[in-house]
């Protein structure tokens, strides 16, 4: 009997590891060897550790188990798929799962993520090998006709970005991945990572032969050690059957790979800053232009993506172009993974085309809060995105739309709060964020974020209310026009939605409605 238990590291923070070592000492104790395969997470984080069962009619789950269910579950008959209180069903036709529309996600929780078999039996290379046929410049109009955009949080078409670093005559060029996923709220970065780092690897690889690239970094957080050991022992293996090193696959291509470890900065995600990083240096953000598709990591034409970003590559190209630009709405292409947190029912992974609406995410799948009290407020986008109240949730989930309500979609992280959340102490939040993480070259954001700080408890002691306000919203527009990169200038965001949609909870403190 086959028997999956995820290595994700979500999985294993709930004891992972130690329900698959009662498995396998259970099976074997009671002669029914199992094999164990520890695959990633399907992303359904309120049931894990997610035991899978092979049997006949498919994969059944159990969740969420705790080691010391297992010796009663075995007993139940589990091994054989019988029916328990912690049974689920199929684990492929649960609703949750069966409704979304897993592309860039596809694989991950499906198979061994460091087996190379199981990959190329799942579909893995055949983007690559599709690339590899094509000249450098249809690779990128493949990309630029699926309409992907960058999902690190921008939304700038990946395509035009290749397109850039494709033009430009100087050598060497360098893909570089940005995995630094600092975004409250967010881990879908770490979890294609962990349970798919073939994937990213192939992605890296069709952009190196688009743009003509031979060597690329991958720049995790240190936040993410199973990502680290997960990306490392992918490359190696890679680089043993030809997937990465000389002539990749047969073909002339070659790339190789690095993993480099960022030391938790936030502002490290900021590309320049990250580009600082790599080069060794302290991680400050560099003045754009030049953009790094020009002048980029040593001041060499450099692509700079998010993980997801050039992990939906190897799909689009083996599907084509236009099976993916067929899903999403308006400017928005294909598939978002979003990522439900805070105090939410069900948090997890939700890869579906852009176009669902906030609702359908918080409550039909997120099922409401976990304190069960009503939900108030989601901030979408990371501690720099809009608090949004449940009177836009049926905005749908679109570049454009969240920009035209002064909100934005970010990496597609998404927290929930309930009606006890305090709007001005999250508002207060967002400055000291800033002021911690700043990483200090402009005045408005390094200055401004702490003037933030003591503004805000200004306003909620009561003191010269009408004045602290302006002053803030002042202070708020010199951040957002004066500041150097995102950090600062988009701090005000949250600020701003939480005074607009919540200004009651900036009334001072005593004199507030219950
Ligand atoms: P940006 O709009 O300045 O640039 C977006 C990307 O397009 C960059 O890579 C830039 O180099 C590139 N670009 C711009 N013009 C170009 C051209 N003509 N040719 C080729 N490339 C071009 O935005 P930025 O500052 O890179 O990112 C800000 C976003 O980062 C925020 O909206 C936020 O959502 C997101 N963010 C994500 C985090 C995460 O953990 N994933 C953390 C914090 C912020
Ligand atoms: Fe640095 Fe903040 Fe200025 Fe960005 S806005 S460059 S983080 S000081």
């Amino acid at each position: 009997v086959t028997v999956y238990v995820p290595r994700d590291s979500a999985a294993r923070s709930v004891g992972a590891d130690a329900v698959a070592d009662a498995v396998r000492r259970t099976a074997a104790a009671q002669g029914r060897p199992v094999e164990i395969v520890r695959n990633g997470s399907r992303g359904m984080l309120w049931l894990e550790p997610l035991v899978e069962v092979v049997t006949p009619r498919g994969r059944v789950g159990y969740g969420p188990v705790a080691p010391s269910d297992v010796e009663g579950l075995i007993g139940a008959g589990m091994l054989d798929g019988a029916e328990h209180a912690h049974r689920l069903g199929i684990v492929d036709e649960l609703p949750w799962l069966a409704r979304q529309t897993r592309v860039t996600f596809a694989r991950v929780g499906v198979t061994d993520p460091l087996s190379p078999e199981d990959y190329v039996r799942h579909g893995g290379l055949e983007g690559l090998r599709k690339a590899l046929d094509l000249p450098p410049a249809d690779v990128v109009a493949a990309v630029t006709g699926s309409g992907l955009r960058g999902r690190g949080g921008a939304g700038f078409p990946a395509g035009i970005k290749w397109q850039t670093v494709l033009d430009r005559a100087d050598e060497p060029k360098f893909i570089c991945c940005n995995a630094d996923e600092g975004d409250s709220g967010t881990f879908a970065d770490r979890m294609l990572m962990e349970g798919d780092p073939f994937l990213l690897i192939e992605g890296m690889t069709i952009a190196a032969h688009a743009v003509g690239a031979r060597e690329g970094y991958l720049y995790i957080r240190s936040e993410y050690p199973d990502a680290v050991a997960t990306m490392r022992a992918a490359i190696d293996i890679a680089r043993a059957r030809h997937w990465l090193g000389d002539r990749i696959l047969g073909s002339d291509l070659a790339f190789d790979l690095h993993v480099r470890v960022g030391a938790g900065a936030y502002i490290c995600g900021e590309e320049t800053a990250m580009l600082e990083s790599l080069e060794g240096k302290r991680g400050m953000v560099r003045a754009k232009p030049p953009i790094p598709a020009l002048e980029g990591l040593f001041g060499k034409p450099t692509v700079v993506n998010n993980v997801l970003t050039l992990a939906t590559v190897p799909v689009i190209l083996d599907r084509g172009a236009e099976a993916y630009r067929q899903l999403g709405m308006e400017r928005s292409r294909g598939t978002q993974v979003f990522q439900l947190g805070g105090n939410i029912a069900r948090g997890g992974i939700v890869e579906t085309a852009f176009g669902v609406t906030l609702r359908e995410l918080v409550e039909d799948y997120g099922g409401g809060t976990l304190t069960g009290r009503p939900v108030r407020t989601a901030q979408v986008g990371g501690p720099l995105g809009a608090y949004l109240p449940t009177s836009e949730f049926d905005l749908p989930m679109d570049y454009e739309a969240f920009a035209a309500a002064g909100a934005m979609l970010g990496h597609g992280g998404i927290v929930v709060f309930d009606d006890t959340v305090d709007m001005a102490a999250q508002a207060r939040f967002a400055m000291e964020f800033c002021a911690a993480e700043s990483c200090g070259k402009c005045t408005p954001c390094r200055i401004g974020s702490v003037r933030g700080v003591e503004v805000i408890d200004r306003i909620v002691a009561g003191e010269e209310r009408d004045d602290n306000l302006a002053l803030l919203e002042d202070l708020c527009e010199t951040m957002t026009e004066g500041s150097l990169c995102a950090m600062g200038g988009l701090t005000p965001m949250p600020v701003r939605s939480a005074m607009t949609h919540f200004s009651d909870d900036f009334l001072a403190r005593g004199s507030r409605g219950a």
